[in-house]
């Protein structure tokens, strides 16, 4: 239950790793897409538990660099699926105070008319400061460090910032996100205890919390179960 848990231990961040759709529809006798499709209950009952709950940053990986290895028609699916789940959704979201935000590699083999729902999805919720549901969509880690060093060695070569002076506060600066707090918690479900190329930088010190649910039963008290193992961790951080 939300009562449950420490209001004055709350994660501001909390990062999802939403795996297991494929199983979850295989296991049915279904195709794998639709546990894609079953997913989105999933979704968003959680987004409707960080509201409740408080949580400022929510961030879903919902399709990676890697995830274009996949057969055509399931990608066509997954592009297809997230279209009409902005459009579906984003006015609620609105409503409700959620700023909607990407995070991942735009251009590239991004269908153009995806591109244009995510520019107007998150220009309708911009000004939206409740909770921060970020998706990571054609996103990999090592790609965002990557892009996060191609613009650093673009300032460093139009002499804007000296190469000595680099550092860690820079490249995040850089990242796509830079207001973006780092997560304080990480949840992978389907029992895949893995990171995947999910936030390679900014998970640096984030709490891990693995679970065999698959991604379309999870639900809020899911959410809430792994925010009290986060309570219950102690982190240091390097220290003592
Ligand atoms: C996660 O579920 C959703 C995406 C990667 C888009 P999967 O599709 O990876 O499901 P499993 O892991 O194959 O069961
Ligand atoms: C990670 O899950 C990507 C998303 C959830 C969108 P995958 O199912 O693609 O990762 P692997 O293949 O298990 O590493
Ligand atoms: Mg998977």
């Amino acid at each position: 239950m939300i009562s449950e848990l420490d209001g004055q231990r709350m994660p501001a961040h909390v990062a999802i790793v939403m795996d297991g759709n494929g199983r979850w529809g295989q296991q049915r006798g279904l195709k794998r897409t639709e546990g894609h499709a079953a997913g989105e209950e999933a979704l968003f009952d959680t987004v409707d538990g960080a509201l409740d709950i408080g949580l400022r940053w929510l961030t879903v990986f919902a399709f990676s660099t890697e995830n274009w290895r996949r057969p055509l028609d399931e990608v066509r699916f997954l592009m297809n699926f997230n279209e009409r789940l902005l459009l579906e959704r984003r006015d609620d979201l609105n409503e409700r105070g959620v700023r909607v935000r990407f995070i991942g590699r735009r251009s590239g083999r991004v269908p153009g008319r995806v591109r244009r729902r995510i520019e107007e999805t998150e220009a309708l919720t911009a000004a939206n400061r409740r909770l921060t549901l970020t998706f990571a969509f054609n996103y990999g880690g090592r790609a965002e460090i990557v892009d996060a060093l191609r613009a650093v060695a673009r300032d460093a070569a139009d002499g804007r910032i000296d190469p000595g002076k680099i550092d860690e506060r820079m490249i995040a600066r850089h990242l796509y996100a830079p207001d973006m707090p780092d997560p304080d918690l990480l949840v992978r479900t389907s029992g895949e205890h893995r990171i995947s190329n999910f936030l390679l930088w900014e998970l640096a010190f984030a709490e891990l919390v693995f679970t065999d649910v698959l991604w379309p039963d999870f639900r809020t008290r899911h959410l809430v179960e792994a925010i009290a193992e986060f309570q219950r961790r102690d982190r240091r951080y390097g220290g003592i």
